[in-house]
């Protein structure tokens, strides 16, 4: 496989954003752009990816996690000069023989395909540019075709004349080339121009001075290659990607209620027949087995949901896994840790951290239930908690297999509720229970004959 180097351009401050962030640190499906472009790049078997960075440079560089496959590197350019300065600030780092490809940090929807096929036609005789025709080009770098349709050149707005200007098909900016020759060229372009900056968009015509044709592709849609400078281009390629993703999720057999209202922000792998209701937003990686039903407002986060299991109305689940059959909410909270058997049950305002809840087993109602294990079968009553925290430390309960937990009980722990055990209603237990007995702390109810209520007392 050929030497393969990407630069990505990202030292620009982002003044449309208003922010303190980085620009290319804000969030598209709640990953950075930059790292939406770095795992595209990644797509390229060894490519050694250089990141330039410029404003916010430390923060680009540790908010940003390494890339998966690839080597990353990171130069910056302290002062903005222009694309071409940014991408000569990326030289050191380039390989000898092979090709480098030039991509936004900014531009985050750019397909792997579509680096694929640009690197693709890259030779010693010709280079690849990405160009997309628009109907309003205000704005872009317009390309210039001699009459034989071949690219001489690329003009920039500021430079061009009313002629030039009536150009639609426009510079993305994404380009191909030779490393060698991208070396020796850049070094050629100056920065005479309307804007006093160094053009990356000179090369083209250096390339046709050279002999070396202009190769041009096409994106797969406009959205590929649209660039994010304000929160409202951010948010239509936010709603552009969103939806791609509903599709992606209906063809492979989920029915949506609205494919408008659910946001995959991570990963979500999916079985069929599945039924997603409105607003479901998904976090990381999150599977869904097959006849799964999710109920509107709900919220997953890296967890795993077997076949058949129906999630109510507004229920939030994290870091769990949920076997086949089981039922969840309305308005459940599952925290970090809790694992459902086949067929078990947690209802409404409940809400459980690392527990294991074993087959069948049931906490229905109004619960806190946390550093638990339950056996099979278990009933747990409306209103019981786990006091599982001292203050100081977490301490675990156990809830032997058919044991019956009276409501409104308090388990103190550490603490043991034995097999087939119960314990009566409205307990603060703080004893283990042992199997088969009843456990009971609440004070005995007296009578108390010819009660007289007291009456409103005369002034
Ligand atoms: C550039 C192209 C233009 C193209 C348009 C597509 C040039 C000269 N023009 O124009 O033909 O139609 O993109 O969006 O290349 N950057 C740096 N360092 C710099 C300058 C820029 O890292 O010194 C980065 C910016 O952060 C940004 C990207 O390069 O992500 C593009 O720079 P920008 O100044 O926005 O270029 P445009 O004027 O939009
Ligand atoms: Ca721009």
């Amino acid at each position: 496989m050929m030497e393969t180097d990407i630069i990505i351009l990202a030292a620009g401050k982002g003044t449309r954003m208003k922010s303190v962030l980085p620009k290319v640190l804000h969030k598209l499906a709640g990953k950075p752009l930059l790292q939406h472009v770095i795992d595209s790049a990644n797509s390229v078997q060894n490519a050694n990816i250089t990141v330039v960075t410029g404003h916010g440079s430390d923060q680009v560089r540790s908010s940003v996690p390494s890339s998966k496959t690839s080597s990353l590197n990171y130069v910056e350019q302290t002062e903005q000069l222009g694309t071409a300065h940014a991408v000569q600030m990326a030289v050191p780092k380039l390989g000898d023989g092979g090709t480098s490809l030039i991509l936004y940090g900014d531009v985050p929807l750019i397909l792997p395909e579509t680096i694929l096929e640009m690197l693709s036609a890259v030779s010693e005789s010709s280079m690849s540019l990405l160009t997309v025709t628009l109907d309003d080009p205000t704005g872009y770098g317009r390309i210039l075709r001699d009459e034989s349709g071949q690219v001489t050149a690329i003009i920039e707005q500021k430079d061009a004349s009313a002629e030039q200007l009536k150009v639609k098909e426009v510079n993305t900016g994404v380009l191909a080339v030779k490393t060698e020759q991208l070396k020796q060229w850049l070094p050629q372009i100056d920065n005479n121009n309307a804007q006093g900056e160094y053009y990356l968009t000179d090369l083209i015509a250096i390339a046709r001075s050279n002999g070396v044709i202009i190769e041009t592709k096409q994106p797969q849609s406009v959205e590929e290659v649209e660039g994010v400078n304000n929160r409202i281009q951010l948010s239509g390629l936010e709603r552009f990607y969103q939806k791609q993703q509903a599709e992606a999720l209906m063809v492979a057999g989920v029915t949506l209620a609205d494919p408008n209202r659910i946001d995959v922000r991570g990963n979500l792998k999916t079985g069929n027949d599945s039924y997603i209701d409105i607003n479901a937003v998904f976090e990381g990686n999150v599977t869904l087995g097959s006849n799964v039903s999710i109920g509107p407002n709900c919220h997953i986060i890296d967890s795993d949901i077997g076949d058949g299991v129906e999630i109510y109305a507004n229920s939030v689940i994290e870091q769990s896994k949920v076997a086949r059959g089981s039922i969840i909410g309305p308005f459940a909270r599952l925290r970090p840790g809790t694992v459902m058997a086949e067929n078990a049950k947690i209802g409404n305002f409940v809400e459980t951290k690392n527990t294991h809840v074993g087959k069948g087993s049931k906490i229905n109602h109004l619960s806190y239930v946390g550093d638990s294990e339950l056996g099979e079968g278990v009933n747990v009553g409306a209103g019981t908690i786990t006091c599982n925290y001292d203050g100081v430390n977490k301490h675990k309960t156990v809830m032997g297999d058919n044991s019956f937990i009276g409501s409104n009980s308090s388990l103190v722990a550490p603490v043991k509720i034995g097999k087939n055990a119960t314990v009566g209603a409205g307990s603060t237990i703080t004893k283990d229970v042992p199997d088969d007995e009843l456990g009971l702390t609440r004070a005995s109810q007296k009578s108390i004959s010819d009660w007289q209520r007291p009456t409103k007392k005369s002034k």
